[in-house]
């Protein structure tokens, strides 16, 4: 296959430095997996419990894939599948090693596509928190709000549109004009609104009982369905497996530590995912809900809360804003693997690049759009609709295929010489620990994920 650009990394543009990177891959890490996801699993699956084996994985295998992606970026110095292309030629592997960054990158495409209807809906609920909309609203009417939405395809895609607009409008213009301008000033505005949330719960009575439900460890509540959705959880909450942290590797300025800045980062997104737990499970509680995951919980159960509480005008704008963000910055770094694929593959300049794949990924959202109304019935595979097939083809196959792929490339392909070079670890026994991780943890627990989520319950069945 034809790579274009000729000597590795030419005019390539940089983070401007380590903090551009860490609000980069933070608001990628950061979205709608650490708002409507994370809270509610943790606290049903034995509250600290949870979070201590989640945190297991993050650094049992969480850091150390990040940290192979950010590695494989940075040392090829191209898209995703070029990278893993120069890298495997210059380790004496196949060349067909692309395949892995190829996977890469259709997931994100896949995942983008709905994400983007998602975030349509969130700006919808901006615009209903705006127009005072929830106020006094019972559980029947917020239930009716979602639907009607759900309903009615015309606003659907007028939304979807709006965000993928706002998503290619930021990529276009490339790493430090385009996505690393606009991070710059909405990570600190979602860090702001997360803790203005925390702030208010704090207020609120149900605050201690949150954090009992939260982080008080009862191990007897968790099963091995529990672990398995922790590791899970880690591996998507990190962005991991789409090919997403190789694309921002591949900007990442020599001087920055690997480590350093994927420790960081897996840092800050557990962080905001507990915060988003505090003030989401507190506010609820508050006012005599049983909070669930997902969409149900933030379409549905927490307007309800915002409708009937003093000041709820606020608390749901700032609430849906920070859902917003999270989404947005998601979104940027999905958008980007497929502008740097296409651009390799194509003659097309960045903005080019930019609308034939938000364009694309557009035109596969609005059939995902669909799925909920117009083409409800319409289930190509599996019983599916288009919506939920890409997301299960993305979340539960593309995402750990490229996850193990890419663990046994940075265990098995690199050399020891492009690793130790690249990675520059303060200690050999950190490096040691890294290349133990990734040749036999990070393979097996991923391939657990991938059994689990391929086929739910093969995997809890045998414990
Ligand atoms: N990490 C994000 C979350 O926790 C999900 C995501 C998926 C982000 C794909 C970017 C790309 O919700």
């Amino acid at each position: 296959m034809a790579m274009t650009h000729g000597s590795v990394g030419a005019g390539r543009e940089n983070w401007s430095g380590r903090l551009a990177f860490v609000f980069a891959a933070t608001g990628s890490a950061v979205g709608l997996g650490n708002i409507w996801k994370f809270p509610y699993i943790a606290g049903d699956n034995g509250g600290g419990a949870f979070v201590l084996v989640y945190m297991g994985c993050i650094f049992l295998f969480g850091i150390p894939l990040m940290m192979s992606e950010l590695l494989v970026g940075r040392r090829g110095a191209g898209g995703p599948s070029e990278c893993f292309e120069r890298l495997a030629v210059d380790s004496g592997a196949s060349p067909h090693w692309h395949i892995a960054g190829d996977l890469g990158v259709i997931a994100s495409f896949l995942i983008l596509s709905f994400y983007s209807v998602v975030g349509g809906w969130s700006i919808s609920y901006v615009i209903d928190a705006l127009q005072n909309n929830f106020s006094g609203a019972s559980s029947e009417q917020t239930e009716a709000i979602f639907n009607h939405l759900l309903a009615d395809p015309a606003r659907l895609l007028l939304w979807h549109s709006v965000f993928m607009l706002m998503v290619a409008g930021v990529v276009a213009r490339g790493i430090s004009h385009g996505i690393e301008r606009v991070l710059s000033i909405i990570m600190p505005v979602m860090f702001l609104l997360l803790l203005g949330l925390v702030a208010y719960a704090f207020t609120l009575p149900a605050f201690g009982k949150t954090l009992a439900f939260l982080f008080q460890p009862d191990f007897s509540s968790l099963s091995s369905k529990g672990v398995l959705l922790a590791l899970g959880q880690a591996f998507f909450s990190l962005s991991l497996g789409m090919s997403v942290m190789i694309a921002y590797g591949s900007h990442l300025p020599k001087n920055v530590s690997i480590g350093s800045a994927a420790l960081t980062v897996s840092l800050l997104d557990t962080l905001c995912a507990t915060l988003a737990g505090l003030a989401i499970f507190t506010i609820a509680f508050s006012n005599g809900l049983s909070p669930g995951a997902g969409p149900g919980l933030v379409f549905q159960t927490m307007p309800i809360a915002f409708g009937a509480i003093d000041g709820g005008y606020i608390i749901g704008l700032a609430f849906f804003l920070l859902l917003l963000f999270a989404a947005w910055s998601s979104a940027i770094s999905l958008l980007e693997p497929i502008i740097e694929r296409v651009e390799t593959l194509t003659s097309f300049n960045r903005r080019g690049a930019a609308i034939i794949s938000a364009g694309g990924a557009w035109l596969l959202g609005v059939l995902c759009a669909l799925s909920f109304n117009v083409l409800a019935d319409f289930k190509p595979l599996f019983d599916k609709n288009i919506f939920d097939l890409a997301d299960f083809t993305a979340s539960n196959v593309l995402l750990p295929v490229t996850g193990i792929l890419v663990a046994a490339f940075g265990g098995w392909v690199l050399t020891d010489r492009a690793t130790h070079d690249e990675l520059a670890l303060k200690t050999p026994v950190l490096q040691t620990l890294w290349r133990f991780s990734v040749r036999f943890i990070c393979p097996l627990m991923v391939t657990v994920v991938l059994i689990e989520s391929a086929a739910p319950g093969t995997i809890s069945a045998i414990f």
